[in-house]
């Protein structure tokens, strides 16, 4: 089995092209206001990593096994929308929530983040799920260290949105990342203290919860790609690229404009 722990070489590409990616964020957020359309977000983004920064937006034309070519730069959900929304003509209204994922590439290697937008006043509850959802990740992040299980990760984060009254998203999870966008090990938002892979230093992955207002369930749009709630209830989404340190964490996808942890 290939190894999980990546190389100081290796690491320092990563610190680069997880800040990129980090940095979109920071360049889209004052754009996300109603009336502009996801795709408009799509093309400044586009834009932005070619032109400015160098980098390859990697969602455009992925194609992992059993999918069709993802046909834009950038994923943009909305509302019920869980994961993987495609830009397009939705128009961004007031109270709308929408989570921006962005993933670049810098040299071959990924830098993958995502976080949440308000659209002028998000109700209370929409809110709320937000800041449950930032909290959750940061939960997630802390118990990252040298020897301890990706299932401790998985718990703590289950655990906080559960007891938020919330659900978590099974079918899809964070993941190793590093020259490919979606590497070994895969990471679980729910799960046992101490099952899993035994974290060492050098690993690499993406913490990524997708947490529900209602039930957990999903569905796929008939696009191919959009995740959606099955009860339509709002879901929310923040994701880090995060390295594995003998005494903890750092994460890589850090950067001026990034929310401070909770
Ligand atoms: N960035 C997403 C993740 O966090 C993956 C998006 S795949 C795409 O893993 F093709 F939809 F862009
Ligand atoms: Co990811
Ligand atoms: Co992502």
């Amino acid at each position: 089995m290939k190894s999980l722990i990546k190389t100081a070489d290796e690491i320092q590409h990563m610190r680069v092209a997880g800040r990129l990616g980090s940095e979109v964020l920071d360049f889209i957020a004052p754009h996300v206001k109603a009336g502009i359309t996801t795709g408009a977000l799509d093309a400044l983004c586009h834009e932005f990593m070619v032109n400015v920064q160098g980098t390859v937006p990697a969602p455009l034309n992925y194609c992992p096994p059993g999918h069709t070519p993802y046909p834009k730069s950038i994923c943009t959900s909305v509302n019920h929308q869980v994961c993987h929304g495609i830009p397009g003509s939705k128009v961004l209204k007031n109270g709308d929530i929408v989570n921006i994922d962005i993933t670049v590439i810098k040299d071959g290697f990924h830098g993958d983040t995502s976080r949440m937008f308000m659209v002028g006043e998000p109700s209370k509850q929409a809110a709320r799920l937000c800041a449950i959802t930032f909290e959750s990740l940061w939960i997630g992040i802390r118990e990252v260290r040298a020897g301890a299980h990706l299932g401790d990760v998985g718990h703590a984060i289950q655990t906080f949105a559960e007891n938020a009254g919330f659900s978590v998203v099974r079918e899809f999870c964070g993941h190793g990342i590093g020259r490919n966008f979606h590497e070994e090990p895969q990471v679980l938002h729910y799960g046992r203290r101490g099952s899993g892979l035994a974290l060492k230093a050098g690993m690499i992955f993406t913490i990524e919860p997708m947490i529900n207002a209602g039930r957990r369930n999903i569905r796929q749009l008939a696009d191919g790609w959009s995740i959606v709630t099955a009860d339509h209830s709002l879901s929310a989404q923040w994701e880090h690229t995060v390295l594995v340190t003998d005494d903890g964490f750092e994460v890589l996808t850090l950067s001026e404009g990034c929310p401070l942890p909770p």
